[in-house]
């Protein structure tokens, strides 16, 4: 699967070394392609920083054995790598940052959404690759509880496949697939917590001091008391607080997610170990991206919130450092929902520097797409990306307007303040514009997890359904269709285009609705979050035909633009997005642009009335230097008469400079 470097070298030199450059420059300096010696030779390169990392949160003083295990277990990791992988390892590493290239598109699905089990996915690549899409994000798929299990976030195993999905040899067979086919794969490593089902916690259970070790346990509720000070909740609804008392061991235990969700005690390097080696088995399945689930959460102090703490930061590290060793061609991607300067954290700081995680979500530039939908203004979107500190320039984002998860609110107060705005008043209006308390909107989202003691509240909904495609149909309503269709492309053409890798929920691309049957699943109904998880809608994927269907509209735009973008390398990953400003509230604009001086200009209207702009400032961007410029969407050229570039509502223009 051979990936050209899509940044111009000259460019990706310019930014510092970080280790995975210098495991390339040493691949290429030695002759030797013996992978043993390649492996010996990460090793030593990673050394130093591995041990630096290790006693940073181990003290030597009394761990000093740990690291002599540690030494000796990556050895063994590697060995355990298949050829073909270890094959595939050295070769991306000649490829360099694939993850940063045009040709990249995602989508997330859950298997048994999408089309079954394993072998049902593999089935459907012909659709994948006719919408475009190479890089997959696969839901979990490893065993978990019967009942409740957080869509499998609760997991029995690191690498069991649930029975539901099939067999370890359909996803071996899968993945083989996916690599013959250029396709990625992502999957969860669920790093923070484990099911209590799992078997650490089933011996903990059992009263083995050792496994209760694992976990934070308690005697009493004394210290869990101390931590509840200032730890917030993240499913105040249906499971208030942090902490479960468990009968059968009679301890509380740390449960921070649902209290079927156990915390692992990361201060306990056995665990580091032992989960080191749970991701080297879930790698060596043919994983191209690891989904680093809820890292933000890893490291837990009494008197803070236990979120984006330096030791968490650190602990990301160090496994990043280690698969390095064993595994240098495999990703990672953190999954923080955090502020927009505390996401930014995770690709790495100072020694740390591209050496964390390669991908992070843009969470921050997602929320802020929704805020301007509600608002039909786009000024939070421009204050809060000034804010945004620079990334690495060997990493890069997942571009997304939404995910399986819930949307959550999180704009910085301050902003929201400078813009005139009551941050209460503002969440709370967001929350009723999307969640089907405001007569006029088109949004038919509703509440996740309002807390009433401190007012927040997050949204669920599908994409289509949150910008009014669900209410436009059942009102039949010609206008807010086809709103909602221009919405839906407008904002899917903005993640396509921003820099990164754009990943779309799967059944969006065809507008699917709001799936409220999970109301009639004991084990869903608490959860909206299943709201936006809907089936797959094969029926209406074989009508596509039918141009004039919503649904048929959506796909073939989205196909087209996926198509564009693939075929102009601006769109690869340079670090190079600037916005500017129109002095029109309503309208975004930013450039992407390369060191070969090609430039594409993206300019959205966000309000329900055409808007226009003045132009003298593009033209001095140069894109009028040969005539009017091409607008890629409608694979037109513009004209300009007047001076003022008109922009309907909710259009998207994707100016090219040759
Ligand atoms: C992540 C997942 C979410 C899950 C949580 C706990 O945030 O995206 O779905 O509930 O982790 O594992």
């Amino acid at each position: 699967m051979a990936q050209s470097h899509p940044c111009p070298p000259k460019n990706s030199w310019k930014s510092k070394m970080n280790q995975a450059k210098l495991h390339r420059l040493v691949s290429d300096q030695f002759r030797e392609k013996d992978s043993n010696a390649l492996f010996d030779l990460r090793l030593t390169t990673n050394l130093s920083l591995i041990q630096h990392l290790f006693f940073s949160l181990y003290a030597e003083e009394e761990h000093s054995e740990a690291f002599k295990k540690l030494l000796n277990q990556l050895p063994k990791l590697f060995a355990t790598r298949p050829d073909a992988l270890k094959k595939q390892d050295v070769q991306r590493l000649k490829d360099g940052n694939w993850y940063q290239s045009q040709k990249i598109m995602g989508m997330q699905l859950y298997v048994e959404h999408f089309n079954k089990d394993l072998k049902g996915l593999q089935h459907k690549i012909p659709y994948l690759k006719e919408l475009g899409i190479n890089f997959v994000h696969m839901m979990p798929i490893t065993t978990r509880p019967k009942g409740e299990s957080d869509g499998g976030y609760a997991v029995n195993s690191y690498h069991e496949v649930d029975k539901k999905y099939g067999t370890k040899e359909d996803l071996l067979e899968l993945t083989s697939e996916f690599r013959k086919q250029g396709i990625f794969l992502m999957l969860d490593f669920v790093v923070n917590h484990t099911s209590n089902e799992f078997s650490w916690a089933k011996k903990a259970m059992k009263g083995d001091k050792k496994y209760q070790g694992y976990y934070y346990t308690f005697e009493d509720d004394t210290i869990p008391k101390e931590y509840e000070k200032t730890l917030p909740e993240v499913f105040p609804e249906t499971s208030p607080g942090n902490f479960t008392h468990i009968p059968e061991m009679n301890k509380w235990v740390m449960t921070v997610f649902n209290t079927y969700q156990w915390d692992l005690n990361y201060t306990n390097p056995e665990v580091f170990m032992e989960m080191l080696a749970n991701l080297v088995k879930l790698v060596n399945m043919g994983v191209d991206v690891v989904r680093f689930d809820a890292l933000a959460f890893l490291w837990k102090k009494i008197g803070t919130i236990s979120q984006n703490l330096p030791e968490a930061h650190n602990l990301i590290a160090l496994f990043r450092m280690c698969l390095q060793v064993v595994a240098p061609g495999v990703v990672l991607l953190a999954e923080a929902i955090v502020a927009p300067t505390d996401i930014i954290k995770y690709f790495g700081e100072d020694q740390k520097e591209g050496n964390e995680c390669e991908i992070a979500y843009n969470a921050s530039l997602m929320a802020l797409l929704w805020n301007s939908i509600a608002t039909k203004k786009t000024q939070l979107l421009y204050k809060s990306w000034a804010h945004v500190p620079p990334k690495p320039k060997d990493c890069t984002w997942i571009n997304y307007i939404r995910c399986h998860d819930d949307i959550g609110l999180g704009y910085e107060n301050n902003l929201l303040y400078e813009l005139g705005l009551n941050p209460e008043m503002h969440r709370k209006f967001l929350l009723d514009y999307y969640c089907q308390r405001l007569d006029w909107s088109p949004a038919t989202g509703q509440v996740f997890m309002y807390n009433p003691k401190t007012g927040d509240g997050r949204i669920t909904g599908s994409a289509a359904s949150l910008l009014g495609l669900e209410k436009g149909l059942a009102q039949n309503d010609p206008e807010m269709i086809e709103g909602s269709i221009a919405k839906i492309i407008m904002l899917h053409g903005i993640t396509f285009a921003f820099g990164g890798i754009p990943l779309i929920y799967a059944g969006d691309e065809i507008g699917t609705l709001n799936d409220y049957s999970y109301l009639k699943d004991k084990s869903k109904k608490n959860d909206s979050r299943w709201l936006n998880r809907p089936m797959q809608d094969w029926d209406m994927i074989a009508k596509l035909d039918d141009e004039k269907r919503p649904q048929a509209k959506i796909f073939h735009a989205l196909q087209k633009l996926i198509r564009i973008r693939k075929e102009n390398p601006v769109f690869a990953d340079c670090n190079d997005v600037q916005l500017y400003h129109t002095g029109n509230d309503h309208i975004l604009v930013f450039e992407r642009s390369n060191s070969k001086k090609e430039g594409l200009l993206v300019i959205c209207n966000f309000d329900e009335n055409p808007q226009v702009i003045e132009t003298s400032w593009v033209k001095k961007l140069g894109y009028f230097a040969q005539g009017d410029p091409k607008d890629l969407v409608s694979n037109k050229k513009i004209e300009i008469n007047s001076g003022l570039l008109e922009v309907l509502p909710y259009q998207m223009f994707w100016l090219q400079r040759a």
